[in-house]
């Protein structure tokens, strides 16, 4: 069947993580997108990390895969004009370059609306328009730390902490991609383009909502109930990092399981969900403690919390973390193990989803990639490997109606 976004052309102008997060999703549902590089470097993760010498980095492939690339440059006077024309066909121009780059290569919004009014123009940057930061160049860890994830992540006697997942890059992206898609459906009833900007400070934020609920009731009520702070610590005028308790109003813990001293993700987490306290107390092996004044609220709890977490541990200490979630499940306690990258790329069932895959890019044969992680009941995404650097370069400028002796020039010339 056709996928949903078949025939929708988009001019990936993107590079690293963010834009390109955001490109590959609408790839993966069908669009067409083109990714323009400049001749003979291209993105820049096809050199970093690698793994295999000269071979494109896995960093580049597993953001890029379903995607065709063209080489162009676009600071020549004819790779400007190319961009001009690939403007006036396409749907939607995705970039995340430095801030005022794309503006002193002739690109300005204005400028590409009035080339094409139609179009949708899709922008990250690390600050919004307005913001006192906003000419600062942006990665992954800026924006975690001035989105709010890094001052309320880790615990409180350690320094502000980065999270493992891409908070600033991919998930930017993603935000990205809803606002791109939003504007399409705008079109089909106005008939304009316009422009949708995501900063990455603003997409962590929008994460980090739940801290900023706290810093409002921290300034209301002096405490944060569910914190380990609660009631023993003290509690400043901000949002103290929690280490590993729970965000919402069900606490809970990372606990050890058997195997901890060698195996450094033998641990599973454990929620405490208040509905469930009967069943939790005869898991863990005290159900008189389903009586008792000092256990029966989650307030009561709170002040020997850990010597409850202690007590789990002891039950679990004879079983390996999936034993602990077997047993544990049959109890409707809400839990997990703490699974390794090891234990995730080999999981069965998460091939099984398609949520990793394994696909073919040309010269580097078969590898491991990220899947459609939004599962639809009408198709599977087909993921493929990413491009070659200018892989389509000639499939393209021959659409562009540029002949064989042109394209060969312009590659003399360094264009593409
Ligand atoms: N042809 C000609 N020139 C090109 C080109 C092409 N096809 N593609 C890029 N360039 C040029 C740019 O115009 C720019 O030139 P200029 O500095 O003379 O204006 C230059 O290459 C560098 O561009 P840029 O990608 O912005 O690289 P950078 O190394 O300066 O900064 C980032 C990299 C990621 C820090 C920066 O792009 C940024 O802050 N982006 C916004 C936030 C973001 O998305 N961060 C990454 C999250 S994963």
């Amino acid at each position: 069947m056709a996928l949903p976004l078949e025939g929708i052309k988009i001019i990936d102008f993107t590079g690293v993580q963010a834009g390109p997060a955001c490109t590959q999703l609408l790839a993966w549902f069908g669009a067409d997108v083109l990714k323009v590089e400049r001749p003979g470097v291209g993105d820049v993760t096809r050199q970093q990390l690698r793994d295999i010498p000269d071979l494109d980095a896995l960093y580049f492939t597993m953001l890029n895969s379903n995607k065709r690339s063209l080489t162009l440059n676009t600071k020549t006077p004819e790779g400007k004009r190319i961009l001009e024309n690939l403007i006036r066909d396409a749907d939607v121009l995705v970039e995340n370059f430095a801030p005022g780059a794309l503006d002193r290569m002739g690109f300005t919004w204005e400028r590409i609306h009035e080339i094409n009014p139609k179009l949708i123009f899709g922008s990250v940057k690390g600050f919004s328009e307005g913001s006192p930061y906003a000419d600062i160049k942006a990665y992954e860890n800026v924006a975690q730390c001035a989105g709010g994830a890094a001052s309320t992540t880790g615990f409180w006697d350690g320094p502000p902490t980065i999270s493992g997942a891409a908070l600033g890059d991919s998930n930017t992206g993603m935000h990205l991609a809803i606002g791109i898609l939003t504007a399409l459906i705008g079109r089909q009833k106005t008939g304009q383009g316009q422009k949708v900007a995501v900063s990455m400070q603003d997409a962590v934020l929008n994460l980090c909502r739940v801290k900023l609920r706290d810093q409002e009731r921290l300034e209301h009520v002096g405490y944060l109930e569910e914190y380990p702070q609660y009631p023993n610590g003290k509690f400043s005028d901000t949002v103290p990092r929690g280490g590993n308790a729970g965000g919402g109003g069900q606490p809970g813990w990372v606990l050890k399981c058997k195997g901890w001293e060698t195996d450094p993700n033998a641990y599973i987490y454990f929620t405490v969900q208040e509905q469930n306290w009967g069943p939790t107390c005869d898991a863990i092996g005290h159900p008189e403690w389903k009586k008792d004044p000092a256990y029966t609220t989650a307030r009561a709890r709170q002040s020997h919390i850990f010597d409850i977490f202690a007590e789990i541990e002891k039950k679990l200490a004879d079983k390996t973390k999936f034993e602990a979630i077997e047993y544990l499940r049959k109890f409707g306690v809400p839990c997990a193990p703490v699974l390794s990258m090891k234990e995730i790329a080999y999981d069965p069932a998460l091939r099984a989803s398609g949520t990793i895959v394994e696909v073919v890019q040309e010269e580097r044969g078969k590898y491991l990639t990220v899947g459609s992680p939004i599962k639809f009941s009408a198709f599977k995404p087909d993921i493929t490997g990413a491009p070659l650097l200018g892989e389509h370069t000639d499939q393209v400028l021959a659409t562009l109606g540029y002949s064989g002796d042109q394209i060969a020039k312009l590659y003399q010339d360094k264009v593409v």
